[in-house]
């Protein structure tokens, strides 16, 4: 059966006739030629395909998309201005963030979500309990330790293991733009730099 969408992609308004089985990844790839988010695992495994959907990052490959008519979707592909780099993407080159074509937007687009779901209070896995109230329902004020940078970021696999610097190039995103530069990053910088409820200094270290 096939059905016609509409979709929000990149701040571009698509719309396009789809299979109801098609993956939100296939439809961005292979109907609309937004290629940034890539095809890995098809299995939810590898954060290759990661995009924002309504402002949080989800798997793509693991979204079908009749379900999102209307959806706002940005991917990599979006992050840039067509002229200069996001400073994610600066940060990953400076620190050499060393990944594949493969994985490198995937990369890059969870580290700025996961970036912004710390800015709201969203704990992970790693968040120590007992730090206070965050800045919502439900939430904590957490400090972005290298130990919750990496646990944020671990829905992205590759198979070659290839780490090294991912974490100091979002550490370095962070400080970047904590005076200067990208005004989205400025603000998720400042939230995390704030004070803690429990008045004890600087979300980041
Ligand atoms: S392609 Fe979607 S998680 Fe791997
Ligand atoms: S960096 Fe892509 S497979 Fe390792």
């Amino acid at each position: 059966m096939e059905v016609e969408i509409a979709l929000l992609v990149d701040e571009v308004q698509r719309s396009l006739t789809v299979d109801t089985r098609t993956t939100l990844l296939d439809a961005l790839r292979n109907r609309l030629e937004v290629t940034a988010p890539k095809k890995g695992c098809d299995h939810g495994q590898c954060g290759a395909c990661t995009v924002l959907l309504e402002g949080r990052r989800v798997n793509s490959c693991l979204v079908l998309a009749v379900t999102q008519e209307g959806a706002d979707v940005t991917t990599a592909q979006g992050l840039g201005d067509g002229q200069e780099l996001h400073p994610m993407q600066e940060t990953f080159l400076e620190k050499d963030g060393l990944q594949c074509g493969y994985c490198t937007p995937g990369q890059v687009y969870s580290a700025v979500g996961m970036l912004q779901e710390a800015a709201a209070g969203q704990p992970s896995l790693v968040t120590a309990i007992g730090r206070g109230t965050g800045p919502g329902p439900g939430t904590v004020a957490m400090e972005l330790t290298d130990e919750e940078i990496r646990e944020r970021m671990s829905g992205n696999l590759c198979r070659c293991g290839a780490y090294v610097n991912i974490v100091a190039a979002i550490r370095e995103a962070i400080n970047h733009d904590a005076s200067t530069g990208n005004e989205e990053l400025r603000e998720v910088a400042e939230t995390l730099a704030a004070p803690r409820p429990d008045g004890q200094a600087g979300a980041t270290s």
